[in-house]
């Protein structure tokens, strides 16, 4: 799909669609609507008379103007009340209006900068979430798939124009434009690998479209198989690994590589390609969702795309640790004692806590950066699932700078996060008779015992942990989320690493 800004007025426009807006209880539009209404010879106040519209947030009306009007159809948005208007409401909105025209069998409509004029908001950044909504709403996976769907479904959208009457907007809206395509392009990108079955995405694969990723963006790319992560100790990763006839993958991309020494922000993503739970087998029911325990690997991975177009005047690094888990015949063991690469060690209670295990060797890996600061991604636990369901990532940090950030970031975004506490007496839970730790501590707080192993090996490094066990694939569809992988990640983190400094 694609944005493109132009000067002049709606109402001008001739096109198969128009796009406008209305907030809720407006009897007397104001502004293009006005303008619009004016050229329609008063439907749309007509329209607001009857209750036939009444501009709740993503309600639409659709207006078929007489032959004299320029544009075929005019599609009225509801905007929603006027003071809970914010950014993720010009997502959704824009989600609706391309979804309305995709619908329509449109390929091309031309629409207003919703909130980018008089409703307060930040005129670029209005801009980037349009494209974000518009682009995200179009999201399908449909790789294997053979046959066709429904007629209405085939047509896709090719152009959304963006009518912009005021010229002293069209800079900014413009370079809003070009960052929510740039962000919406990794997060669609993220949502495939995710959603991909496992015996697609195998480690080796993912290493591989992370290769052909950083090439076509310009990321150093580095890569060790089994006998590097040997050498360096890596046990946990290694233990993890062994069940599985897949080789285990480790990917290590850099922007800005450094002229300078500069500390750089690490970001480390859970790659389990498939989790059976391995000899700690898990139950049968819903076990195929576990393809899609790699959604951190695969956020991380979008989010170093986005940082590369956009061109983020950072060092970053992402790193990923990529296996199957698997209870093949070779498989590790309840009780056994894995040496990760910081020299700990970790007695296995439960094969399925496996995240934790590739995330220590890791972050322990990510320490020879001297890192600014380190943010990992993982689907965690069930029990951060059972906390905070599919509406929030939870958020653990040792670095109460770092977590306001990510919770300043979270609020752009609305890619929600909960801060949980790491107490230090959650530490009791995973002391082990026989090792450094254990890998489970037990029912109660399941996500933060996770979240403490994972502290362990970050030294004093600021540092947070986002458990997106919940909100990495969604049930339903809404505006800009279809229903499966849900990309979460990408923007929170770009905006995190945007507002870096
Ligand atoms: N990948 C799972 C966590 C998960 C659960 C992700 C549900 C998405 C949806 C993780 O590896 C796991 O199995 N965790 C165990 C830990 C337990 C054995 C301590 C869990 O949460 O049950
Ligand atoms: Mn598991
Ligand atoms: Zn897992």
């Amino acid at each position: 799909m694609n944005i493109e800004v132009t000067r002049g007025a709606i109402q001008e426009q001739t096109t198969e669609l128009i796009v406008i807006n209305l907030f809720e209880g407006i009897t007397e539009p104001g502004g293009a609507t006005a303008a619009v209404d004016r050229a329609l010879g008063g439907q749309i106040r007509e329209l607001l008379a009857w209750g036939d519209f009444a501009g709740k947030l993503n309600e639409t009306a659709l207006l078929y103007p007489s032959k004299d009007f320029p544009a075929r159809r005019a599609l009225m948005v509801g905007l929603g009340k006027q003071e809970e208007f914010d950014l993720d409401k010009v997502r959704q909105v824009s989600a609706t209006a391309a979804h309305k025209a995709q619908k329509l069998g449109v390929t091309k409509y031309a629409t207003i900068a919703h909130g980018a004029g008089a409703a307060g908001l930040d005129p670029s950044e209005a801009a980037q979430a349009l494209a974000e909504g518009a682009s995200l709403s179009q999201y399908r996976f449909t790789q294997h798939r053979t046959e066709k769907g429904e007629p209405d479904e085939q047509k896709e959208l090719e152009t959304v124009q963006v009518v912009v009457l005021n010229e002293d907007l069209l800079g900014p809206i413009q370079d809003g434009l070009r960052a929510g395509e740039s962000i919406a392009a990794a997060v669609n990108w993220v949502r495939n690998l995710v959603n991909q079955p496992a015996n697609y995405a195998t480690p080796t694969l993912l290493a591989q479209e992370a290769q052909r990723m950083a090439q076509t963006v310009g990321l150093k790319f580095e890569l060790l198989g089994p006998a590097e992560m040997r050498q360096l100790g890596m046990g946990a990763l290694l233990g993890v690994a062994q069940g599985s006839v897949e080789e285990p993958r480790f990917v290590i991309l850099e922007h800005n590589a450094p002229a300078e020494q500069t500390a750089p922000v690490v970001l480390v993503g859970k790659g389990i390609t498939f989790d059976s739970g391995g000899i700690s087998i898990k139950a049968r029911e819903n076990m195929e969702r576990m393809k899609g325990d790699m959604a951190g690997a695969a956020a991380v991975l979008g989010t170093m795309r986005a940082v590369a177009s956009l061109g983020i005047p950072h060092r970053v690094i992402g790193l990923i640790p990529a296996t199957e888990n698997l209870p093949g015949g070779r498989a590790y063991k309840p009780g056994d004692v894995l040496t990760t690469i910081t020299g700990k060690t970790i007695e296995v209670i439960s094969t399925d806590a496996e995240g934790r295990l590739i995330l220590a060797d890791a972050l322990g890996y990510a320490q020879r950066y001297q890192p600014a600061g380190v943010v990992d991604l993982a689907t965690l636990t069930g029990a951060c699932v059972v906390a905070l369901g599919s509406i929030a990532a939870g958020l653990f940090s040792n670095n109460d700078r770092l977590a306001a950030r990510i919770v300043a970031a979270s609020h752009a975004t609305n890619e929600r996060v909960w801060r949980m506490p790491l107490w230090k007496e959650y530490a009791e839970q995973i002391k082990s008779d026989v090792a450094d730790m254990k890998n489970t501590g037990g029912r109660p707080a399941g996500a933060i015992t996770a979240a403490t192993l994972l502290s362990k090996f970050v030294g004093d490094v600021p540092w947070a942990h986002l458990d997106i066990a919940g909100v990495a694939s969604a049930e339903q569809d809404s505006p800009y989320q279809p229903k499966g992988a849900t990309g979460y990640g990408v923007r929170l983190l770009v905006q995190l690493l945007r507002s870096w400094s």
